[in-house]
């Protein structure tokens, strides 16, 4: 439950990480399965914790998409349920406005032109947003996502799902210039992304490295804490881990920094699940020229508070949806 569009009263998380990480990735039937099972005491503990019941509610918002349809349907129809059970509004949101609007519930004095980076496991998008509510998409990833190439480079190495946290954290134990990558050519548009070369990259490099035992015995291991990930990985590895996550970094930003300076930005949002990178965060806090925003990590990976948050302008503006709001797997943000 947020107020205003800048308030979080609450934000009840329901992790579904647990049932997908045993087949590697998020399956889709399995992901409205959890959403039906986690909807109804999720709601109701929102309420709880923001003392609060329906009655002091002013509009229900919904993500409407893109996302998994299965997903987004008992998210929809759930939401149009309660409004038609108390008489709220209907409020649908673009998942993405949300991730952006994310950042803007901590930081209340962001500057307009800004440029926001998007970098989650779905999105690796670049926007102008010249004021709340008006997005231009300057470019996006060609193949895969930044946190799936994370993802998918942790399954090669073992690691399990998700990988990005992990990572992450071990890349801080390697040596960034250890293994060097190509640089990422793309025909066409110089703000446009690209991951899947350098994924297949790390992929001849462990065919190369001769790591198939080692490989194993991480796939094996149970003490998935820092130290028992540490004791599964050696320094080259790290050192790989470490190269990788440089490369991925430099990559966002270099596009995020070609764009600002493009629409005269003077403000940088970086948002969404690879938002909480600390190479990343690190890498932003050294460059010069631009005000970064990040939100707290606890808003950055996907969350309800974001979509309210959003919501609260199409509030204001009398921005409502019909009972006819359909969920939309590849709504995009414009
Ligand atoms: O925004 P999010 O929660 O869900 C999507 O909309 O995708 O992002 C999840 C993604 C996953 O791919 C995960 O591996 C990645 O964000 N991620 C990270 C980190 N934390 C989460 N990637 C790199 N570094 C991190 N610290
Ligand atoms: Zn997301």
């Amino acid at each position: 439950m947020v107020e205003r569009g800048l308030h979080v009263c609450s934000s009840v998380i329901a992790s579904q990480l647990d049932v997908h990480a045993r087949y590697g990735g998020v399956v889709p039937e399995l992901a409205s399965r959890e959403h039906l099972r986690a909807i109804v005491p999720v709601v109701r503990q929102a309420l709880v914790d923001a003392r609060t019941n329906y009655s002091e509610l002013s509009a229900i918002a919904v993500t409407s998409g893109p996302g998994l349809v299965g997903s987004l349907l008992v998210g929809v129809t759930y939401a149009k349920a309660l409004c038609l059970a108390t008489g709220l509004p209907l409020i649908g949101v673009n998942h993405v406005e949300g991730h952006i609007h994310s950042v803007l519930i901590e930081n209340h004095g962001v500057q307009f032109p800004a440029l926001a980076l998007v970098v989650s496991g779905g999105h690796t998008h670049l926007f102008s947003v010249e004021q709340l509510g008006s997005y231009k998409l300057l470019g996006k990833t060609r193949d895969d996502a930044a946190g799936e190439a994370y993802d998918k480079v942790a399954k090669l190495l073992g690691f399990g799902y998700p990988g990005g946290p992990v990572l992450d954290q071990l890349a801080s134990f390697g040596n960034p210039d250890a293994v060097k990558f190509k640089p990422v050519r793309i025909r066409g548009s110089e703000l446009d992304f690209s991951f899947s070369g350098l994924k297949t990259a790390v992929l001849r490099w462990t065919e190369n490295s001769d790591i198939a035992a080692e490989i194993e015995g991480r796939k094996q291991n149970t003490n998935r804490s820092l130290e028992g990930w540490l004791r599964v990985t050696p320094q080259r590895t790290l050192d790989l881990i470490a190269s990788f996550q440089k490369t991925v970094v430099e990559e966002l930003l270099r596009r995020a920094l070609l764009s600002a300076d493009q629409i005269g930005a003077e403000s940088i949002l970086i948002t969404g699940g690879v938002a909480a990178n600390r190479g990343l965060r690190a890498a932003a806090a050294q460059t010069n020229g631009f005000q970064f925003y990040f939100p707290s990590n606890h808003l950055a990976t996907d969350n309800a508070a974001m979509i309210a948050a959003a919501a609260f302008p199409k509030w204001e503006r009398g921005d409502f949806a019909g009972f006819d709001l359909k969920p939309q797997a590849g709504l995009v943000l414009a």
